[in-house]
């Protein structure tokens, strides 16, 4: 579904991706990990156009997206739930979820705000309240739901579980795993690498702009080097 091949970008004469080769396949939770400054916000922003790559090329369902408008790759279905909680604050909860719609052809989205908020219950009860008001969590949640009226093909999530109490945590987790059983793809870029690795199929180690290992989440989360550097055991 997704082929990143050899992707580098620089922030003024600094090289933040050196390189990068990466595959998600359709149905698949992936996982990149790594340390903070790793590069792995650069290169999901690389992917969704965001940030624009050097050199290499990113191929989507076939397509080839590398100097696509962004709003053209999130037409295709291409979407970033990006890191930190990019609501608005002066709109509703409600109005914030009909805008993740704005790109679709179809308006007929009735039955999509109940599926999106079928996830998050807690929205629900709050559809009138301002989204700068909500807590943390119900932040991260809105983003997400938002992210989802677009019916995403592919999802890349940056850091969900940012600043969230682990309750949270686990339920945002919980979403992550149905929203792909329900069909949709979905590109994790997470410091709890453990709770990631735990839902992913597979997984991509980030180190100062290279991936340095890529392999089977199970294999990754047995593999002695990952654990010691970023499972904590
Ligand atoms: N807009 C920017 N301008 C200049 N440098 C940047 C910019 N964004 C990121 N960088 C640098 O690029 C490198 C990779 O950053 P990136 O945000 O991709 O890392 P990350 O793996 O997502 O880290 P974290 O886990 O802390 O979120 C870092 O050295 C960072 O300082
Ligand atoms: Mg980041």
């Amino acid at each position: 579904m997704l082929k990143v091949d050899s992707i580098q970008t620089k922030y003024g004469s600094i090289y933040a991706l050196k390189g990068i080769d990466l595959v998600v396949n359709e149905g698949e939770i992936v996982t990149i990990i790594g340390a903070n400054g790793a590069g792995k916000s650069t290169t999901l922003n690389t992917i969704s156009g965001i940030v624009r790559s050097l050199a290499g090329s990113i191929t989507f369902n076939g397509v080839d997206i590398t100097h696509m408008p962004t709003d053209k790759i999130v037409e295709s279905g291409l979407i970033q739930v990006p890191e930190g909680r990019e609501i608005f604050p002066n709109l509703t909860v409600l109005e914030n979820i009909k805008l993740g719609a704005y790109l679709r052809k179809d308006k007929n989205i009735k039955d999509d705000i109940e599926y999106v908020t079928s996830f998050f219950p807690r929205l629900s009860e709050r559809f009138n309240q301002l989204g700068g008001t909500l807590s943390g969590g119900e932040q991260q949640m809105l983003a997400i739901a938002r992210a989802l009226m677009s019916k995403p093909k592919l999802l890349l999530m940056d850091e969900p579980s940012l600043g969230l109490a682990p309750k949270f945590v686990h339920g945002i987790f919980d979403v992550i795993k149905k929203i792909n059983e329900q069909g949709t793809t979905v590109l994790l870029v997470e410091q709890n690498a453990t709770l990631a690795l735990s839902v992913a199929s597979r997984g991509y180690v980030m180190e100062t702009g290279k991936i340095v290992l890529e392999d089977k989440a199970e294999n990754l989360m047995n593999n002695e080097s990952v654990k010691a550097a970023y499972l904590g055991f």
